[in-house]
This record gives structure tokens, sequence and C-alpha cells, in this order.
């Protein structure tokens, strides 16, 4: 395994869509291990295979529904991922690991259901409530070539993330969105 680099907002494969995986290969074994890897270390909620610079259709996201499972464990593949069910509503900060230190408000479906292959080629389905629904979406929107920031109806002040996260690291973490 070894850490990606994350590309940052600047960079024009970020705004391109991916193409589907055709293969459940080692090579996708790999990214998909690599990314793990990424989003630990840069303690992310979710990571898309643009964000290291390729435009396949994989994502992670961290299920963070299931607080008893170690941060390896909540690691959830999702490969050609489709939201096929959405419902309710929320509104909150979201942020990028694209875009450093950035939030903004953004809408998301509360609940959202993704229908998607695992690593082996396996369909399943997953449903993901409040921070993971969020992610779910965002990561999805990373294939598409968006960014957060297109949707978000308003970018936090330094005043106002200064409130939100203050000295409390774990918090910062909790709150953000890859
Ligand atoms: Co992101």
């Amino acid at each position: 395994m070894a850490l990606r680099y994350i590309l940052k907002e600047d960079d024009k494969q970020l705004y391109k869509v991916s193409r589907e995986v055709k293969n459940f290969d080692g090579r996708l074994h790999t990214l998909l291990d690599d990314m793990r890897e990424t989003l630990l270390d840069a303690d992310g909620v979710g990571l898309a295979a643009p964000q290291v610079g390729v435009l396949r259709r994989a994502v992670i996201v961290v299920d963070t529904n299931r607080e008893e499972l170690s941060p390896e464990e909540q690691i959830i593949e999702l490969v050609n991922p489709v939201i096929v069910a959405v419902e309710g509503e929320q509104e909150g900060a979201e942020g990028c690991l694209s875009v450093p230190g950035v939030y903004g408000i953004v809408k998301r479906p509360e609940k959202v259901t993704v229908r998607a292959f695992d690593r082996f080629g396996n369909e399943f389905e997953v449903t993901g409530e409040g921070l993971t629904a969020r992610a779910f979406c965002h990561e999805i929107d990373h294939l598409d070539g968006h960014i957060f920031k297109e949707f978000a109806s308003r970018i936090l002040t330094p005043e106002e993330l200064d409130e939100m996260y203050g000295d409390d690291e774990d918090e910062n973490a909790e709150d953000s969105v890859e």
C-alpha cells in the first residue's frame, strides 16, 4: 500500500467525468488499498478516485453510523456507485480534502441508498444516514467532476469556523466530508 497525493481544487482532473470500472482486478484492489491508506492518513470521511488522479468510478466512505467498528472496518468501498433512493433533508457544513480549510453550507438528503459493486464485482446496496449520507453524495459528485463548493449556499467565514470547530481537533474531523 502507498499514500497517494490528493489533488487540490485548481487541478483540472477534478472537473472531469470518471469512467466506469470494468475490470475488478489487482489494479483496482491496489487503488482501493491506497485510497484507504490515504484517507486514514488524512483523517477524512471519504475519498474519490479522481482526487488521487485516477478517473475511474470508485469511492470510499467511512460509515460513521457504525462506531463500534475500527476506522479500517468502517470504510465502505463503492465501485460504479449509483444513488437509488433518498429521503429527508439535512443542511450543514461540508468540506473536502481537495479544498483544505474551506467549509460551505450544503443541503443534502438525510438518508441515501447507494447501489454499487464491491472490489470483486459483487453488486450490493447500502444505506447511510447523516454524515454518511452526505459523504455518499459528496463522493459520487466527484465522479461526475463536481466539487461541493458548486452546491454550497455560502462558504463559512473564518469566525464561523472558529466558532464551530474552535480548538477541538476531533470535532473538526467529525464534521468534515471529503
Ligand atoms: Co471531496
